[in-house]
């Protein structure tokens, strides 16, 4: 396989590999291996041309380890890792699954380490995917600002509240093909370190998404100016030159890393259907 960067911060291209192929050939822990290696490095990873049925892109999922739970949203009947994310052409165009920037499902106590999304059926313009690195943002963090996090016992306070709890109901409802079910335990809230290290990479990692990360613990500032310092944060970390955009066709593969990045998808496709097939896998507790 060779893997070429798409820009110079987050993302690569992986060519010439066939992972239907691969999955019923020798060689697949080593491929996992060097993909894994590929995913430390850039942070997600595209393939082109690949042909996966669910059973076996959970198959390829679990060579990076266990399945993680899915929380609100229903998977496949035959399929239970897979989340079918799909919006057909008459659909409004209010609303898209994954179209603020997050990192999926932050606030369990070990969110995903990889989320991989097939696209099955996407539009020929519109509908990309954009990605930020965490890392880089972390990187390139003021130091003002990372003074205020990089601390012992300041984290973010995680939560779905203001994505799955039951006052989302009506905006889930609008997406007809999926189903996704708001519960109070959406209220429940998680604290993680606000910089985390990556275990594979060892780098430190700013464990942050907007939509999840609802509130600051710990840290040296006015309460007052908890959501103002959030916000800051949020778009710092998704300035443009810490990003990478993938235009989707039929048979792309994407893998991220979780734990390093936040993802977008882009809500311009108004009047054309759009599937993709996700599963994840899971990640250990986030760690300073
Ligand atoms: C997601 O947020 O997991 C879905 C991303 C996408 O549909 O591009």
């Amino acid at each position: 396989m060779r893997v070429e960067r798409l820009t110079g911060v987050i993302g690569a291209e992986v060519r010439d590999l066939d992972i239907e192929k691969e999955l019923t050939g020798p060689a697949i822990n080593d491929v996992v291996a060097e993909l894994v290696a590929a995913l430390d490095e850039h942070l997600v990873i595209v393939f082109r041309e690949q042909s996966l049925s669910p059973g076996e892109q959970t198959e390829f999922t679990h060579y990076f380890g266990q399945p993680c739970a899915t929380p609100f949203v229903k998977t496949l009947e035959d399929f239970p890792e897979v989340i079918k994310v799909l919006k057909e052409a008459d659909e409004g165009a209010a609303f898209n699954f994954g179209g603020a920037w997050h990192s999926d499902f932050s606030f369990m106590e070990g969110p995903p380490s990889y989320t991989l999304l097939h696209a099955i059926d996407v539009p020929s313009a519109g509908g990309d995917t954009c990605w930020t690195s965490n890392i880089a943002a972390l990187d390139q963090l003021s130091p003002d600002v990372r003074a205020v996090i990089d601390q012992p016992g300041v984290n973010g306070i995680h939560t779905a509240k203001d994505a799955y709890s039951p006052k989302m109901q009506a905006l889930h409802d609008g997406l007809k093909h999926m189903d996704i079910r708001t519960t109070e335990d959406a209220n429940d809230v998680r604290a993680h370190p606000m910089i985390t290290t990556h275990p594979g990479n060892g780098k430190a990692v700013l464990f942050f998404n907007q939509a999840y990360c609802r509130d600051l613990e710990g840290a040296d500032i006015e309460p007052a100016r908890g959501a103002e310092f959030l916000r800051g944060l949020h778009h710092h970390s998704t300035a443009h030159q810490f990003t990478v955009r993938h235009r989707w066709r039929n048979g792309d593969l994407a893998i991220w890393d979780n734990r390093a990045t936040q993802h977008l998808a882009l809500n311009d496709y108004a009047g054309t259907r759009r599937e993709l097939h996700r599963t994840t896998v899971q990640g250990g507790v986030p760690a300073r």
